[in-house]
């Protein structure tokens, strides 16, 4: 029998190569290159399946291409604000993703950044780097405690949970909440959170403000220049979700003003650019979308994908179907 052509945008693990080489007549994009629109084009004309990856952008005029083989989209990833839905979905296009497996991985690295944007672990490695230590002095790079202080999520799905599990119950910090209704009794008492009435609210009585809503138009520059004039000009904050969440002027603003004390940054608008502004700051950690990249976490993103393959090809119910 001929087996289904799959085409995967960019390298996965070798592991899960290896494993969707033997179910599917898979081809790979060898040297892992950014491929072009033009390129998505001719892999939706010419594949059964495409899976892309988080920083391919499937917009609407790459999804309209006429004469389409394709028809599932097994995203590699769980966000999929980089797939245009509205196009894939008139194309009659089914798309999955790959939830539930990198909730700790991200919620590991948004507690890296508060750890390095509190303490300025990423000015503290600079200034070694860079031959500028002086040497100790009871004054030098003073910071803020983490240990004790109160971190607001925005957003409180299973990323910000577990955020909120490693800070209260590792860092015994204050646990508050924003999201439309009560989280679930169990999780509220375990952490001894607190709902906020408002975005705002959380953002006038935290010192870290970690965000964890989905990228899409109702979270484009949730975090705009009003509300960061809410935060404390001592709060930080943490955006592991999407770059578009922030409006990445405003915040350049705030922190070259000092209206809040710092950030710490996984993700980007126009991500992997960018602005010179950013990068010039001192009270910034920057990380290159690391939230999932553990070798296990890619892979099982990578089994999800493949799972999610499966089912459709031997007509199964996906287990992540998002249309
Ligand atoms: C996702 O899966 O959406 C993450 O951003 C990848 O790290």
């Amino acid at each position: 029998m001929t087996q289904p052509k799959v085409f995967i945008t960019r390298r996965w693990p070798e592991s899960i190569e290896a494993k969707l080489k033997q179910c599917f007549d898979v081809t790979l994009n060898e040297t892992d290159r950014p491929l072009s629109a033009d390129e998505f084009k001719a892999a939706l004309q010419n594949y059964d399946a495409v899976c892309p990856a988080v920083c391919d952008s499937f917009t609407a005029e790459v999804l309209n291409t006429p004469n389409q083989r394709c028809k599932i989209l097994a995203n590699f990833g769980v966000g999929y604000n980089h797939i245009d839905m509205a196009a894939a979905k008139a194309q009659g296009l089914i798309v999955t993703n790959t939830p539930g497996v990198l909730t700790h991985s991200t919620a590991d690295i948004a507690m890296t950044l508060l750890l390095m944007s509190a303490r300025r672990g990423a000015e503290g490695d600079r200034l070694v780097r860079n031959k500028q230590w002086q040497g100790w002095c009871p004054t030098h790079m003073l910071s803020s405690n983490v240990t004790g202080a109160t971190l607001g999520l925005i957003g409180f799905g299973r990323i910000a949970q577990a955020m909120a599990r490693k800070a209260h119950h590792g860092f015994d910090m204050n646990i508050l909440y924003y999201k439309p209704s009560e989280a679930d009794e169990y999780v509220v008492d375990d952490l001894q959170a607190t709902r906020c009435a408002s975005i705002e609210e959380l953002l006038e009585k935290s010192d870290f403000v970690s965000l964890h809503c989905p990228g899409n138009a109702e979270t484009h520059h949730l975090i705009n220049a009003e509300r960061l004039a809410l935060m404390q000009p001592t709060a930080h904050l943490i955006n592991t979700a999407r770059g578009d969440v922030v409006d990445t002027q405003a915040l350049i603003s705030a922190l070259e003003n000092q209206h809040i004390a710092g950030a710490g940054l996984d993700v980007y608008e126009g991500e992997p650019n960018v602005p010179d502004a950013l990068l010039a700051l001192e009270n910034v950690a920057l990380l290159p979308h690391l939230g999932s990249a553990t070798l296990s976490t890619r892979t099982a993103m990578g089994e999800k994908a493949l799972l999610n393959l499966e089912a459709y090809f031997s007509g199964q119910p996906l287990p992540n179907q998002i249309i």
